[in-house]
């Protein structure tokens, strides 16, 4: 169901097709550089909401789910239409490929995901995917050939952890296909549950250089663009994320007759590591980040004193040593809490995405490509992961944010306006095109 916000974004969608001229470009090197459509950018944005839509205006099409699988055929219908010759990978990332007029130069790689976590927000991952599409229809409708083949790639599962991207990165391990992702699937079930071969990994591997550039769209999902009034962020890095799955030991007893000073409550315990853990993070200067998002006491019945608890544990920084040692200082910490409470703490890791910087030519370009659209533009970390952050790994890598209404992300309330969605677009095809001449 279309809210009015949507409506008016579509209508907005429309005017936004003029605000974003033809060969707008006046850079030297973008003159004929083809206009996005906006409109049907922002229609195709709207249309993808629908699969996996929350009735309180989100989404919930996590990776291996029905509704990520329906999203991923729209998806793959679209990539056809802009003349895409599309295939699935064995790591269930869908690419689709368009010759150059030089087969022996390596791709330019763009794109992101349209999986999403459970209940969010209609623009993380699918404003990236879509402008992708969005350029490769815009270039193939003017007949722009560019001189570098194009791959634009919707990897799967990057919300659970990157899992697409980090296998073609190298940086996905056996191990971690035994993880339960939200779907309830395991990896290598929800990797056949998309059409990939979780046996068949290796194939889909690169190595650096196999690349000549890979360029991502995203929104901020925070507030600094929207507050300084700006149109376009330079992503200068991304935040490396290491998260674990905690068990803590306790045990089960009657909660009735069990007096207070005899107990070994394993969600007590959790409950002091989780106000550690955020004063922990929050002691030292910086922007790391630290997160319990989940948190589970077994039985889990209000009678019976929780003998284990289940939750999770995610670092962020820059600095991937920062992280180390925040972890160590966290994991000391929950050993004195065991101590105090008769319980014990056990850590088990589930992913790690590596630290990485933007290329700084990247940079250049993208920011030569809004200048010339005369956009303003800052600057900025990620501290959201994303797929580029793996793709860091083969070759150079660029991001484009645009604002997010109220800096909010991974929520139904996530919004960015028909104008800044075209105007990520189109600084999207700009960036493109001067790698292309580089
Ligand atoms: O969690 C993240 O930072 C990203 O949105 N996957
Ligand atoms: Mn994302
Ligand atoms: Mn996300």
């Amino acid at each position: 169901m279309m809210d009015r916000r949507q409506f008016t974004g579509t209508l907005a969608g429309a005017f936004a097709a003029a605000i974003v001229p033809r060969a707008s470009f006046i850079g030297r090197e973008l003159r004929d550089a083809p206009a996005i459509n906006a409109a049907r950018l922002n229609a195709h944005l709207k249309e993808l909401g629908a699969f996996g839509a929350n009735p309180q205006g989100g989404v919930s099409r996590v990776a291996y789910s029905d509704f990520d699988r329906a999203g991923r055929n729209y998806v793959m219908g679209l990539m056809r239409s802009a003349n895409l010759d599309v295939q699935v990978d064995f790591a269930a990332n869908i690419v689709g490929r368009r010759a150059g007029r030089d087969a022996s130069l390596k791709p330019i790689v763009f794109g992101s995901h349209v999986d999403s976590v459970p209940e969010g927000g209609n623009y993380d991952g699918t404003l990236g995917s879509l402008s992708a599409i969005e350029v490769a229809q815009s270039l193939a409708e003017q007949r722009i050939v560019t001189r570098h083949p194009l791959e634009v790639v919707i990897w799967s599962n990057e919300e659970g952890g990157l899992y697409g991207s980090r296998a073609v990165s190298g940086q996905l391990t056996a191990a971690e296909l035994s993880n339960k992702a939200w779907s309830g699937k395991t990896i290598a079930e929800g990797i056949a549950f998309l059409g990939g071969d979780p046996s068949r990994l290796a194939d889909v591997r690169r190595r650096r250089g196999d690349i000549a550039t890979y360029l991502e769209l995203h929104i901020e999902q925070g507030g600094n663009l929207e507050r300084e009034k700006l149109n376009i962020g330079v992503v200068e890095g991304i935040v490396g994320i290491k998260q674990w799955e905690v068990t803590v030991t306790g045990v089960q007893n009657h909660a009735g007759t069990t007096p207070m000073d005899q107990r070994h409550d394993a969600l007590l315990s959790t409950a002091k590591f989780i106000a550690m853990v955020n004063h922990v993070v929050r002691s030292e200067p910086g922007r790391q980040v630290g997160t319990v998002g989940r948190v589970q006491a077994f039985p889990g019945a209000p009678n019976v004193i929780p003998g284990r608890a289940v939750c999770t544990l995610e670092l962020r920084d820059l600095d991937a040593s920062k992280i180390d040692r925040l972890y160590a200082t966290i994991e000391t910490a929950s050993r004195r809490i065991g101590e105090e409470d008769g319980t014990t703490f056990d850590y088990k890791s589930l992913h790690e995405n590596v630290p990485a910087p933007s290329d700084p030519a990247a940079r250049e370009m993208i920011e030569s490509a809004a200048k010339a659209l005369g956009f303003t533009t800052r600057r900025m970390p990620s501290g959201a992961g994303h797929d580029a952050q793996a793709m860091a790994q083969l070759g150079p890598m660029g991001m484009i944010f645009i604002p997010s209404v109220g800096g909010i992300s991974h929520s139904p309330k996530e919004y960015s306006t028909p104008e800044d969605c075209a105007r990520g677009a189109s600084v999207l095809m700009g960036a493109l095109l001067l790698s292309d001449k580089r």
